[in-house]
Order: C-alpha cells, then structure tokens, then sequence
C-alpha cells in the first residue's frame, strides 16, 4: 500500500473525532494536508466547525477546501488539533518540525483541550531522535545560540551535528515566525522530557519541536489497518 493512501486513511480516522461545533486545529505537512481535503468534504456537505491554522501554507490550503477559519485572538480554546509528525513514542511524546512549522504548531497544540496526532506506522519508534530534531532559533546571536544548544546537549547525555536549515533555493529557511531553524542530528534522545526543559531555558531559541504530554492520541496507519494509541 503506498504512503499517501495510509496517510489518508489515518486523515480519515482523526476525522470521525470531528462534531459538528467543534473549533480545531489544523496542523501541517503531507499527513495534516489529507485531513484538510477530508474536513473539506464534509463542510461542503455541511458540517459545520471553525479551524485555526498552524501555518500560512496550512491556511492557503484550508481556504481552497472551503473551511472556515478563526484566530487564537478570536477563540478562548480549541477542542482538538489534528497534525502529523516526524516521530511519535509509546508515550506520545513526538518530534515535529520538518515542515517548518512548529512553533506555530505548538501554539495551536498547547491551546487545544486535546491533540491528535497522525500518521503513517513507520513514525512509531522506541525512542525519539533518530529523525533530526528541529529548533527554531531568532536569527541574532545564532553562534551563542548554538554553543548553548551543545552543552544543553551535553548535559543532557546527546551530541550530533547541528545543521542550519537552508530553503530549496539555498538561501537559509525562513519560518511563518521570521526565525530560522536548526536541525540536530541527535541520534537517540534518552530522557526527552529533560531536553525539552533545557532546551526551552535558552534565550535564543524561539521553540524546538519536541512536543512532550500534548499528543493524546495517535493514530496510526499500516498495511494491516488502522491503530489508535491513547496517552493514559
Ligand atoms: C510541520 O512543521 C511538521 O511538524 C509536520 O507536522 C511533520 O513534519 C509531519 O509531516 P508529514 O505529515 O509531511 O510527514
């Protein structure tokens, strides 16, 4: 079965958590970009909720689908965020952020009474870090930014190659937010929850894409079916 088609089918899952009066979050990427088109089936047919978008590329594509959209400033809270993910734990901890797009993401999750978070089989691992983690980072200071990235690492037991994002045109990447982004090549993050802390005491980083106790479930899609996992 190829990719897209499982991506879709756990898209189609997440949907049946959608109630007519709901106000969602919508999330971004390949995964969160299936449940757009789907939620814009069902709001054409008349269901009738408000999304927020977690991303500028997210919001062009929810207004081409037809969904009707609201800000943060707008809502008190937001009853469910769908969004994909680069790696999903047995406790739901994730790691986000290759689109880009994960402060904003985070923002939208955290405001959520609930997260949902889908994706194909192959993002379920043991332990979180093999995909490179995401952070994104204010552009002044970047080298001070970056030495105290290393020794947050080391006190957190990790190393790896840390990698400033470059756009497809070469030019580095620039987020929705106006930061950029550093990818760190960790390998294997033992204890996320401590790097998530440490991480967030740095002055110049703006967010990283661990996303720790905000996923409370996951569905995940494979060639034997649909698997939900609920945070307990
Ligand atoms: C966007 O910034 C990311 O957090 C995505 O949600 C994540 O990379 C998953 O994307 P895919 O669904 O395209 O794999």
């Amino acid at each position: 079965m190829d990719m897209e088609a499982l991506k879709r089918q756990a898209a189609a899952r997440a949907l049946e958590e959608v109630q007519g009066g709901m106000r969602l979050g919508l999330g971004t990427g390949s995964t969160a970009k299936h449940f757009i088109e789907l939620l814009g089936e069902r709001v054409a047919g008349g269901l009738k909720i408000v999304g927020v978008p977690t991303s500028e590329a997210t919001r062009r594509d929810a207004e081409r689908h037809g969904i009707p959209l609201t800000t943060l400033d707008e809502v008190d809270s937001l009853d469910v965020t769908v969004d994909g993910a680069d790696e999903i734990d047995q406790t739901l901890c994730l790691i986000k952020g290759a689109g880009g797009a994960l402060l904003r993401e985070k923002i939208v999750a955290s405001a959520s009474n609930r997260m949902i978070v889908i994706a194909d089989q192959t993002k379920w691992v043991e332990t979180l870090g093999r995909f490179p983690l995401s952070i994104e980072v204010v552009p002044f200071g970047l080298a001070a930014t970056r030495r105290a990235l290393g020794q947050a690492f080391a006190q957190c037991g990790v190393s790896g190659q840390m990698v400033l994002r470059t756009a497809k045109d070469g030019h580095v990447f620039v987020t929705d937010g106006g930061h950029w982004i550093v990818d760190a090549h960790l390998g294997r993050i033992v204890d996320a929850p401590h790097l998530a802390d440490s991480l967030s005491r740095i002055p110049g980083v703006m967010e990283h894409g661990l996303f720790i106790g905000l996923a409370s479930m996951a569905v995940l899609a494979s060639a034997e079916g649909i698997r939900v996992v609920e945070r307990t």
